[in-house]
């Protein structure tokens, strides 16, 4: 991750820390504190932040929308590894949220983040932009976006075609990555910029599924941090219909196309260019 987001990345943090210590205790603040905090990349936020300064805004300006994003993303991730969905049992490093707290609470747990993600976002200084930012979450994760490419997903199996199977990713994982650019563009009050930054989020998302496949090949579960379940689940994935050097090419691919929208928006991006190079070579 470039240098110049660290000091960003860290109030971050304790802003995301806060917002679950100011929750009365309980076991599903447990929960969510122990899926939330600590262990993910958390590329979504940091690709905000480094979109708002493309803009030439203050990145404090997002610290609550990244929270929310951040929030719904984990809910996503402790729903997606329950018995119902991928039954997993490894998640950010640890054994995942049902496995230690119960499905019961977990279930929970992801409910509310969800609706911590709302207050989150809610609570953005701005009153106009706020209400943009919270219609802009419901989409991206709703039953129009990311729960609907869960549902594709769950639908599909090992004779997935590539066209349904890039239909999948662009939802399920597209959405949450289309998320924070275009908060960006409304927190920046550029919302005609829109399409651009749902294309660079389109192909963030299907570029990033195919490196988990790739990775898949040749990490482990312990440095991935994740159990990798898609033989298990005989889902179909990039690397089994294209081959690993076909899936490699495309990812690069995708970052060429990301490029050129970059230039068509001709915005100060270095250090959001330096982010998304950054994900080039990622190990999990
Ligand atoms: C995991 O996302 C879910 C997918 C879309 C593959 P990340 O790889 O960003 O997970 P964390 O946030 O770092 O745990
Ligand atoms: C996760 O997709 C996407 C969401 C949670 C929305 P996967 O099920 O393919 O990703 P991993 O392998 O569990 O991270
Ligand atoms: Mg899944
Ligand atoms: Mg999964």
């Amino acid at each position: 991750m470039p240098e110049a987001l660290l000091a960003i990345k860290e109030q971050f943090e304790s802003e995301l820390a806060s917002r679950i210590a100011a929750l009365p205790d309980s076991r599903i603040k447990e929960a969510m504190g122990y899926s939330l905090l600590g262990g993910g990349k958390r590329i979504r936020p940091m690709l905000l932040f480094a979109a708002l300064d493309a803009y030439g805004v203050d990145m404090q300006f997002g610290l609550s929308m990244a929270c929310a994003i951040e929030m719904m993303h984990t809910y996503s991730l402790i729903h997606d590894d329950m018995p119902e969905m991928d039954n997993d049992e490894l998640r950010r490093g640890k054994p995942c949220n049902h496995i230690v707290f119960g499905s019961d609470i977990a279930l929970l747990a992801g409910d509310a983040l969800q609706t911590l993600a709302f207050e989150s976002a809610a609570s953005t200084s701005d009153a106009i932009k706020a209400g943009k930012l919270c219609l802009l979450l419901a989409k991206k994760a709703g039953a129009a976006g990311m729960a609907y490419g869960q549902d594709l997903d769950l639908a599909g199996g090992a004779d997935t075609s590539l066209d349904q199977l890039e239909a999948i990713e662009m939802y399920k994982t597209g959405c949450l990555f289309e998320l924070p650019l275009c908060a960006a563009a409304i927190l920046a009050g550029h919302d005609d910029d829109m399409d651009e930054w749902n294309a660079i989020g389109k192909a963030i998302g299907i570029l990033f599924q195919i490196q988990d496949d790739l990775l898949e090949m040749t990490v482990s579960e312990e440095q991935m941090g994740k159990s990798l379940s898609d033989s298990k689940n005989e889902k179909a994935t990039a690397i089994s219909l294209l081959g690993y050097e076909e899936g490699a090419r495309r990812v690069e691919a995708y970052f060429d196309e990301i490029e050129a929208i970059l230039d068509r928006l001709s915005l100060d991006d270095k250090l959001l260019r330096s982010l998304i190079d950054s994900m080039k070579n990622r190990h999990n």
